[in-house]
């Protein structure tokens, strides 16, 4: 399994938002790490769970950044971050309650939401932001 490689410059163009996406990579990284190197479904479970807390503080806090600046786009994207946050919780469930349940295709797909989500929809609030002074 590939390690995800994540771009630390910063693609969206708001600092504090970069910075986050990088630490979430990390997170993520740290949890594709752990499944290689076979660990047990207890310490999975763990990462896991300080991977849903850190990006409920991130979903939380660019929602903040977009309705102060009064981005458009902020209900279709605070809807978007819900899914994603559905979709990580159900594969936790999974992961904790599903015996012999394979874990690597699983986690396979946290990257791609996570990739997915950054490249396309937080790009879009990158220079509404920047144009109101928020960089
Ligand atoms: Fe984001
Ligand atoms: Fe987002």
């Amino acid at each position: 399994m590939t390690l995800l490689t994540w771009n630390h410059a910063c693609p969206i163009g708001v600092r504090a938002m970069d910075d986050q996406h990088g630490i979430l990579m990390d997170a993520v990284n740290e949890l594709r790490l752990a499944v290689v190197r076979g660990s047990g479904r207890e310490q999975v479970s763990q990462l896991l769970e300080q991977l849903i807390e850190f990006t409920n503080m991130h979903f939380a806090s660019e929602e903040q950044l977009m309705r102060r600046a009064g981005f458009p786009g902020l209900a279709a994207h605070c809807a978007a971050h819900s899914e994603i946050l559905e979709q990580i919780r159900h594969t936790a469930q999974r992961v904790q309650h599903g015996e012999g349940l394979k874990m690597r295709p699983l986690l396979l797909n946290l990257r791609d939401w996570y990739i997915a989500h950054i490249e396309e929809m937080d790009r879009e609030y990158g220079p509404w932001l920047n144009e109101r002074g928020v960089s």
